[in-house]
């Protein structure tokens, strides 16, 4: 079955990313051709440095290519994609520090136009999901790196996004946590019908999702090419 555009929820046209430039440029992505469509579920791996942030926070619409485009024909124009349907579940630590857990797993949603109330009661609801409800009043300052990771999680997965993007969720997660994270992120991805793009170095989390995109010195390969999956 041939792809069209709308069931792509990104796109990425020979879209490159280099940091800073002259004698001290550094490609951490070399021309990229890839499409995320609805229900996929991809493990992005390679080497520490290889480039998987740098694409993963393009696919955002967190950062813009230096050459090619990214779109999100399937989903809308960029300034729509945040609070919303593109969840990012971000590599470090990235809770703010004066609210709580609840507070923060909240607050996307009251950004992206919810009332107070039906935000809390899903923020509950998703932090309940990954076994953490009894850390919602708790300061991210009293919350171990783990907890954090796993409410970083309960907050991308809170707003039913159609695209969640995930950036080494279970870095600093012990295997049976780590396996507690990707069985939250495959059936909250089942249960919104989103689909999942997760950066990893661990095989077990890779080997759990159909699809692994391989990437080494900003070039991305996948073991099942999908160049020309989109209708020309
Ligand atoms: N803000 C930046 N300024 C300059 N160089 C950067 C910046 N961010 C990343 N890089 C460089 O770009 C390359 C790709 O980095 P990126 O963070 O995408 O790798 P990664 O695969 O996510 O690595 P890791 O597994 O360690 O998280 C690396 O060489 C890195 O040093
Ligand atoms: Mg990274």
């Amino acid at each position: 079955m041939t792809t069209t555009s709308v069931d792509v929820l990104v796109l990425c046209e020979g879209a490159a990313r280099t940091y800073g430039d002259g004698s001290t440029a550094t490609v951490a992505l070399q021309p990229t051709d890839c499409l995320i469509a609805p229900r996929d579920r991809v493990a992005l791996i390679g080497p520490s440095g290889s480039g998987k942030s740098t694409l993963l926070h393009l696919m955002a619409g967190l950062d813009d290519p230096t050459v090619g485009t990214v779109s999100w024909p399937g989903i809308g124009q960029r300034d729509s994609l945040r609070p919303g349907p593109v969840a990012v579940i971000f590599q470090g630590p990235s809770l703010l520090a004066p609210l709580t857990v609840e507070e923060n797993v909240a607050l996307p949603l009251i950004l992206g136009g919810s009332a107070d109330r039906p935000a809390h009661s899903a923020a509950r609801e998703a932090l309940a999901r990954l076994e953490l409800a009894e850390l919602a009043d708790k300061l991210p300052e009293e919350i171990s790196g783990g907890q954090a990771q796993r409410v970083a999680v309960a907050r991308a997965l809170a707003g039913e996004p159609s695209l969640i993007l995930a950036d080494e969720p279970t870095g600093q997660l012990d295997r049976a946590n780590g396996a507690i994270v990707v069985d939250v992120l495959l059936a909250a991805a089942a249960h919104a019908g989103a689909a999942l793009v997760v950066s990893t170095h661990d095989p077990t989390v890779a080997e759990r999702l159909p699809d692994v995109w391989e990437i080494h010195s900003g070039r991305l390969t996948t073991t099942r090419p999908k160049e020309a999956a989109w209708s020309r």
